[in-house]
């Protein structure tokens, strides 16, 4: 759903993921710019799909959970912060849920969001998750495909264990990978007939979309981290990646592997745009149904849990 690095992340990369377990924390400053600067204006663009079409990963783990009433529940890289919103609403008036983004835009829709919904018990913090000093106050933490861009996955996973109070459990979605997630993949492979990959210098928003999709290195990063008890679930479905074939085209050119491709091939892109958008639309146009074009799609949901004492 983000802007990728590409479907060879980092994390694949490093399987002893363990071996960074003791890098100090340092904060994802190119990573979290280049959310504001560059990916902000294309989310907004696409919020409908980004938001809506997307839910189906996380109405399937949210709709199992239930929070204590009066939980204290954390959001990370929340977003417009509308499972934020939902947490909240699962904790109830004695509880609250915190939404914590490094994109001080996005936190402007979800306060508006919650405000609008009468909620008082949603707050949302600017912030690079890797790093914020988090006291042991949540009873529960979650990531809608808020995990997969941090520099240093451990430091990051530990930080936010950091939040946790002992025996609670951080559950976080990421794709499969890219082969699994033909709304990527298809128009990936249409830009490509046209233009290189992106270069090793390439700017972007961290290892990317599908660098969690590798469930054995995501289980040895939160082992590093200090998470007991980790498991997965996979969640199938259908993404609506545009209101209609127009913008299914304009998302793919804007975002996604796709969109990395033209985005770094710059003026070459520019020249050949209207044959990639025919060409495009040619690939995506039997997937347009009466609701916006569907297209199938794969994640993981992961869950772990910060020990207790007895138990570490
Ligand atoms: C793919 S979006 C997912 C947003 C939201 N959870 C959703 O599902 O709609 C990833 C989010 O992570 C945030 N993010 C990325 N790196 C971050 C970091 N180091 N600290 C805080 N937020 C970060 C981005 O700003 C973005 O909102």
């Amino acid at each position: 759903m983000s802007e990728p690095r590409h479907d060879a992340p980092r994390a694949e990369q490093a399987p002893g993921a363990a071996r960074v377990q003791d890098d100090p924390a340092e904060p994802n400053d190119a990573f979290t710019a280049f959310w504001n600067d560059v990916l902000v204006p294309k989310f907004e663009r696409h919020r409908n799909i980004l938001l809506d079409g997307f839910t189906h990963h996380s109405a399937v783990p949210l709709a199992k959970l239930e929070l204590p009433r009066g939980a204290r529940a954390l959001d990370v890289g929340c977003g417009w912060g509308d499972t934020t919103i939902e947490l909240a609403r699962k904790a109830g008036d004695a509880g609250a849920a915190v939404g914590l983004d490094c994109c001080e835009a996005f936190l402007q829709k979800g306060r508006a969001d919650a405000a609008a919904a009468g909620l008082c018990n949603v707050s949302f913090i600017m912030a690079d998750v890797q790093t914020f000093p988090f006291a042991p106050e949540f009873d529960f933490a979650f990531s809608r495909f808020g995990t997969m861009f941090f520099a240093n996955p451990v430091a990051a996973l530990r930080n936010i264990r950091r939040a946790l109070k002992p025996g609670a459990s951080f559950m976080f979605i990421a794709w499969r990978a890219i082969g699994d997630n033909p709304f990527f993949d298809l128009p990936k492979k249409v830009v490509s007939r046209f233009l290189p990959p992106p270069g090793d210098d390439a700017r972007n928003c961290g290892p990317g979309p599908f660098s969690m999709a590798d469930s054995a290195v995501v289980a040895a990063q939160v082992r590093a981290a200090g998470f007991t008890d980790f498991h997965r679930e996979r969640v199938d479905g259908e993404v609506m990646v545009g209101a209609d074939l127009a913008q299914a085209v304009a998302f793919q050119l804007a975002l996604g592997p796709a969109g990395e491709i033209v985005r770094e091939a710059g003026a070459t892109a520019d020249a050949c745009r209207s044959e990639i958008e025919a060409a495009l639309a040619d690939a995506l146009a039997p997937f347009v149904r009466d609701d916006g074009v569907r297209m199938m799609s794969s994640s993981w949901t992961y869950v772990a849990r910060n020990p207790a004492p007895d138990a570490a």
